[in-house]
């Protein structure tokens, strides 16, 4: 059985994993209204991969014997700017998730949850790969510009992205 604290921080994680959903769709519909279309198919995959990591963190709170608390999610904004602020921004907030999976592992650890902590191994191991996997995007958006045609090779090379 999980703890009540356990609970109630997986269930935010749970939020903020949706949340992260939602601030993707809404940047990927700003880069298709600006006719970035790669990049917009990219931040559709990524919001599918975000509902995906929150419905295997529903999983295992219910298997635990565990409540879902669902909370209404905060609207993200509509206005982005250019791809690479929208990228940057995708990075600033990749590493505030990882923050808050850092502090679910050591709550884990502090109560000695090996379940937990065993399962938040997992989101560890994905966080570094999206924050490499965006920094990568971030450094090649910063050589090309968002000026010229070097943006629309990378934008049909983002669109290459489908999910797995
Ligand atoms: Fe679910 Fe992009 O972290």
């Amino acid at each position: 059985m999980i703890s009540q604290t356990m609970q109630h921080a997986l269930n935010a994680q749970i939020n903020l994993e949706q949340y992260s959903a939602q601030l993707y769709l809404a940047m990927s519909a700003h880069c298709i209204g600006k006719s970035f279309k790669g990049f917009g198919q990219w931040l559709k995959v990524q919001a599918s991969e975000e509902t995906a990591h929150a419905a295997r963190l529903i999983d295992f709170v219910l298997d635990r014997g565990g409540k879902l608390e669902l909370q209404a999610l905060e609207a993200p904004p509509t206005e982005f700017g250019g791809v690479i602020q929208v990228f940057e921004a995708i990075l600033a907030h990749e590493k505030g998730i990882t923050g808050r999976i850092n502090a679910l592992f050591e709550l884990a650890r502090a109560e000695k949850d090996y379940a937990s902590e065993i399962a938040l191994q997992w989101y560890v191991t994905e966080q570094v790969e999206e924050e490499a996997r965006v920094g990568e995007i971030v450094d090649h958006l910063h050589a090309v510009g968002d000026q010229g045609g070097a943006i629309w090779y990378l934008d049909s090379k983002m669109g290459k992205r489908s999910v797995q």
